[in-house]
């Protein structure tokens, strides 16, 4: 038996934006069992941003499942945009998961939006300034309740969800200077914590589609601008031990966008 995930990120919605997914969305029931969103769903984090998404994403006929990114952070109205999101259906993870019945299988997702620090030899570490112990402490904090949330649901098939990248794999295209801004390696530590199947995540728009954490579990960056259609399908299969993934982006939904 598979389980069907449906998946895209940094989907950047406004009005002028409304209308553009909701073709490909329609026909997304008889191509995946879920839809996961990887954050940015919005360009500044507003209320009425944040409807613009209810309705381009809400009553899909699947569960709608998103962690928010930094864009949906950006004017301080994270509790109303969770509401509207919420309101519409949307389950909203920071630092939780949830089971899904689907017809494959119990499909367990574990979210946070994660934040940045940088990869192994190159991050940033809990030293020094308040201010630097801050910046490092936020990710750990959120590392920690992703793995927390991973190792808590009981599942068949296991999928990490966030906006940040574990991995730098997946932010090639992107200038080395910002690649502490775009990940933390502390993510994947905490994927490879539990028995993860696949790891998802948007944020780099200039980056690369596929990675792996350094304990073999594949990551995919859903970001819109990266996977250039209005969703990915990724088809997993069998016991936690033996998950498979396949159809990545092969999904034969091309979108044309303007
Ligand atoms: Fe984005
Ligand atoms: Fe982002």
């Amino acid at each position: 038996m598979v389980i069907r995930i449906a998946a895209v990120g940094d989907v950047h919605l406004d009005k002028d934006v409304v209308g553009r997914f909701r073709p490909a969305l329609d026909e997304l029931p008889e191509h995946a069992d879920v839809l996961l969103l990887a954050g940015d769903l919005t360009r500044h984090g507003t209320e009425s941003e944040a409807r613009c998404v209810a309705t381009e994403f809400g009553g899909l006929g699947v569960p709608v499942v998103t962690v928010l990114g930094n864009h949906d952070h950006q004017c301080d109205q994270v509790p109303q945009v969770v509401k509207v999101l919420e309101d519409a259906g949307i389950t909203v993870l920071e630092g939780d998961g949830i089971v899904l019945d689907c017809p494959g299988g119990r499909l367990g997702v574990a979210g946070v939006k994660g934040f940045g620090g940088g990869f192994a030899g190159r991050c940033a570490s809990d030293f020094g300034e308040p201010e630097m112990k801050a910046f490092v402490g936020t990710t750990t904090q959120s590392a920690d309740a992703l793995s927390a949330a991973l190792r808590g649901l009981d599942c068949d098939v296991l999928v990490a969800l966030t906006h940040y990248s574990p991995v730098p794999d997946t932010l090639a295209g992107e200038p080395l200077e910002i690649y502490p801004f775009l990940g933390s390696y502390q993510l994947g530590q905490a994927i490879d914590s539990a028995p993860t199947a696949l790891a998802l995540h948007g944020h780099a728009h200039a980056g690369t589609e596929r990675g792996t954490t350094p304990g073999g579990v594949r990551v995919r960056n859903v970001a819109h601008p990266v996977i250039k259609q209005a969703y990915s399908i990724f088809h997993l299969g069998g016991n936690l031990d033996q998950a498979q993934v396949s159809g990545v982006g092969g999904s034969g939904i091309q979108q044309t966008w303007s």
